[in-house]
């Protein structure tokens, strides 16, 4: 067990000390005219598992397919886009990816080496799950410089980028669509324009929706995760010694880094009905913003949680939501930066980070992203 790397939170990299303060004074608390933010463990989870009082849903809205996605659906309806998509997500074809990912973090690697230094965020992180997701789509890698920088305004805070972004992603996907409904390939877009549910088939918006969350909900999402467990290896010399010593604690380890960073802070549901909420009361069409970086710091369910643990069992963060939302990709995500952080301590066991470089965030509420992470390898 070791106490946590002071310099991320002396960077106020992590507001867990804002987390904790709102957890004791105002646990759920108003967030302008017509949102609630709310922070405590019991609090989110209550809201992730009660979908009939608050909803998925968004407007429906032509400019931003995800709205059309599953991500934004309540059931009935979220439970057949799921069942669809989910033949892509069973174990075994999680498993059959596993070789292709090894390949690939062995070549970014091998990069790496050949330069002497890596940017972890810029040359392992990011480009992994972007390739994973390409080749699960089945789409193009010319794509992959294009696809980073969807990915990075979808998840920004500026809301131009991202609906321009929307728009050119909807026509890139849509071409795919269209050429998938003629020649048939093995992958995931003709999976789901073949699709039918109650004989209907998908619409466009649902489709290119899908992709989207894809790209969006698969990418900076384990980028963030891989990037932060490098971080945290790099901070505590105990934790690596343990790790370089039994490589099965590094799955533990992982599950630290989820509930520590939360790689997703916050996400976001509709009241459909009036409510309460820790004692307040929420109306019909308000807006909450569950903070699950905060309930992954609840220290009514967590012992000592400033404290990084990789022994921490059980270990019930929120990181990857709860609930009929819970992560799709979750095994996916999970194997994913086993594979890397695995190949790093294998081939670079005393990497270290760079401190001449500052930890900085990017500029994004509700993902936890470093925007470089540069190390010297040997
Ligand atoms: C849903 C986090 C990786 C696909 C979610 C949700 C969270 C989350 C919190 C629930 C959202 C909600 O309740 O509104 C993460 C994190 C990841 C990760 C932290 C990595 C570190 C992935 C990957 C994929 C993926 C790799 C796919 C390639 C999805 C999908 C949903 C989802 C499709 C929507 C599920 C639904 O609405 O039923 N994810 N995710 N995620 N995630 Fe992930």
């Amino acid at each position: 067990m070791e106490v946590i790397g002071m310099e991320w939170n002396q960077n106020g990299l992590l507001p867990l000390e804002w987390f904790s303060n709102m957890r004791k004074s105002s646990p759920v608390e108003k967030a302008g005219d017509n949102a609630w933010n709310v922070f405590r463990y019991e609090d989110v989870k209550a809201v992730f598992t009660n979908y009939e009082v608050f909803s998925s849903q968004g407007a429906p809205s032509s400019e931003d397919p995800i709205e059309s996605s599953l991500l934004r659906q309540d059931p009935p309806k979220h439970r057949q886009l799921r069942r669809l998509v989910s033949h892509a997500f069973t174990p075994r074809m999680i498993e059959s990816l596993a070789p292709k990912i090894e390949e690939i973090t062995k070549s970014l690697l091998d990069e790496a080496e050949k330069k002497g230094q890596m940017d972890i965020v810029a040359d392992l992180a990011s480009p992994l799950p972007i390739v994973v997701i390409a080749e699960m789509l089945g789409v193009s890698l010319e794509y992959r410089e294009r696809f980073k920088a969807w990915s990075d305004a979808l998840v920004g805070d500026n809301y131009e980028a991202y609906i321009q972004c929307q728009r050119e992603m909807s026509e890139y996907f849509s071409a795919i669509a269209e050429d998938r409904r003629r020649h048939p390939q093995d992958d995931l877009i003709t999976k789901l324009v073949e699709a039918r549910i109650d004989n209907e088939s998908l619409t466009e918006l649902e489709i290119i929706g899908f992709c989207i969350l894809l790209l969006v909900a698969g990418n900076e999402t384990t980028t963030n995760l891989i990037s932060s467990a490098v971080l945290a290896i790099d901070s505590l010399p105990e934790v690596r010694a343990e790790l370089l010593a039994d490589r099965s604690l590094i799955p533990g380890a992982l599950e630290e880094v989820f509930r520590y960073f939360s790689p997703v802070q916050v996400m976001f549901r509709r009241v459909k009905q009036e409510t309460e909420l820790g004692g307040r009361k929420l109306r019909e069409n308000e807006h909450v913003y569950i903070w699950m970086a905060s309930a992954n710091h609840d220290e009514a369910v967590f012992e000592r949680p400033d404290v990084f643990n990789i022994h921490r069992s059980p270990n019930p963060h929120l990181g990857l939501g709860s609930g009929i939302h819970y992560c799709l990709g979750s095994q996916l995500a999970r194997m994913e930066s086993r594979i890397a952080i695995e190949a790093l301590l294998e081939r670079f066991p005393e990497y270290r980070r760079d401190r001449s470089a500052p930890l900085t965030r990017m500029d994004s509420t509700m993902m936890f992203a470093l925007k470089e992470l540069p190390v010297i390898l040997r």
